[in-house]
């Protein structure tokens, strides 16, 4: 299904994403042909949960108010777009920090509303894995989304139409990433410091225990509980804080091991040939690596996006709208936000 690129030929949408803690907008253009991507502006607000070791959702929450006019400017600025260029919105409506979400939401009504524009609602997971989109991946594909807060493999069907085949079944991918962090007395964000980190360590130095549920979901709590107890175990030895490097590549490869066999073996199972990841883990070094030669050797076409294309941002909203009929004007104004995913099976909401 097209949406907004669809039927209507060349159109210039205002993204914005602010699910959690980056303040994000963009401006993208749908053509019939590609998606180009006009400009993309993140604010990260990492310094202002740093001194807490985590996100707080109320901090999230007024920071978003105070950087989005400044990042909707700066993308307009960017992209050489004038408000009278916009044809249309999009934002991310859901899952997130609700009242992080709200901000991006009432925002983005705020401007469609005022210059008559339609409304395009986009899934955060659904932005997640259209940043492949920019690589001009073809569905189907499979697609492996590691985030904070989701870890799930999923088929790509048609658009950003997917069908999850795992999840996890307890932490998320980048959760294990921040808790293993945290406990090797690194700063917030976590997931990034590792991986710097383990990059001069032996990923073979700790043999950390794999975890393999059945199927093809994960399991990564029991994975940070040996990561505890090792460090625990091996507290003041002198030897132990010479190869913090090595533990935390040795605990990175555990994470990675279960994320690129599981994607492997479904694509290989499935048929598919064609492997794609997003999401802010997929930023992570090791993964993008391990993930390129596990599909190069068996003849997988494999689409790692930029950097700045798997932590949140708004450009890959506007890879996702391609796909998602518009609401048009003035129907969004009591389109609500949504904290969760919505149940298997459930429809996402619509106003
Ligand atoms: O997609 P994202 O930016 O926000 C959510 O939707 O949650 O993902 C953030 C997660 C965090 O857990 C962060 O630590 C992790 O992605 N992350 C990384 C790296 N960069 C970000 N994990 C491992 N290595 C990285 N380089
Ligand atoms: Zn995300």
């Amino acid at each position: 299904m097209e949406g907004v690129g669809g039927g209507l030929g060349l159109s210039l949408l205002l993204c914005i994403e602010t699910s959690c803690d980056d303040t994000s907008a963009a401006v993208v253009e749908i053509a019939a042909e590609a998606t180009t991507i006009r400009s993309s502006i993140v604010s990260s607000q990492h310094e202002f949960h740093a001194a807490f070791g985590g996100v707080v959702p109320e901090v999230a929450s007024r920071r978003h108010t105070e950087l989005l006019v400044p990042a909707v400017a700066a993308a307009l600025a960017d992209a050489g777009a004038g408000w009278d260029d916009l044809d249309a919105v999009a934002v991310t409506t859901g899952p997130g920090l609700i009242g992080a979400l709200l901000v991006g939401l009432a925002a983005a009504k705020a401007i469609a509303y005022a210059r008559r524009l339609p409304l395009t609602p986009v899934d955060h997971l659904q932005g997640h894995l259209a940043a492949a989109y920019a690589l001009g991946v073809e569905a189907p594909f499979v697609c492996l989304t590691a985030s904070g807060g989701h870890t799930l493999l999923a088929v790509v069907e048609h658009g950003v139409e997917f069908r999850v085949v795992g999840r996890t079944l307890d932490d998320a991918a980048g959760e294990a990433f921040d808790k293993g962090a945290r406990l090797l007395g690194l700063p917030y964000p976590g997931g990034r410091e590792l991986d710097l980190l383990a990059a001069a360590g032996d990923p073979a130095f700790v043999a950390f225990p794999r975890s393999l549920p059945r199927g093809f979901d994960f399991s990564f709590s029991g994975l940070k509980t040996a990561l505890l107890y090792y460090l625990r175990d091996h507290e003041g030895e002198v030897e132990i804080e010479a190869r913090r490097a090595s533990i935390a590549a040795s605990y990175q490869e555990a994470i990675i091991d279960q994320l690129v066999s599981k994607t492997v073996r479904f694509a290989e199972q499935e048929g598919l040939r064609r492997v794609a990841v997003g999401g802010g883990v997929a930023a992570n070094s090791r993964l993008r690596r391990r993930l390129t030669d596990a599909c190069e050797q068996r003849g997988l076409e494999v689409f790692v996006p930029p950097v700045a294309l798997c932590t949140d941002n708004a450009a890959m909203v506007g890879l996702a709208a391609r796909y998602l009929e518009p609401l048009a004007w003035p129907h969004y104004l009591s389109l609500d936000a949504y904290a969760a995913e919505p149940a298997l099976g459930e429809p996402r909401r619509r106003p």
